[in-house]
């Protein structure tokens, strides 16, 4: 992962193609993931941006605990740890 690399742009460099329709612009919340397991100096907290979008995912009205957040948004300091879970990530063809 590179130095202030988003989650969403590192796995499309990995040759993922990972859900969007906003282009990663926290408007559209097609992105969010759900963290499964974090490093354990943990990940920074949300921006005002990225709030404000989690705080209208049908999914986290749900599930307030579940740790949603936006992989066009987050930029994990580090991956060691890190395991999400998100649905219609696949290979790019
Ligand atoms: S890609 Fe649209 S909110 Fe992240």
């Amino acid at each position: 992962m590179h130095d202030g690399e988003t989650l969403m742009a590192a796995a499309e460099r990995s040759g993922y193609r990972w859900p969007t329709v906003c282009g990663g612009l926290a408007e559209c919340g097609t992105c969010a993931v759900r963290i499964v397991g974090a490093a354990p100096d943990g990940l920074p907290p949300p921006a005002a941006p990225e709030a404000d979008r989690l705080a209208t995912l049908p999914d986290r009205k749900l599930h307030p605990d579940a740790g949603f957040r936006l992989a066009c948004q987050l930029r994990p300091a580090a991956v060691d740890g890190l395991v999400v879970h998100k649905k219609g990530v696949r290979p790019a063809r």
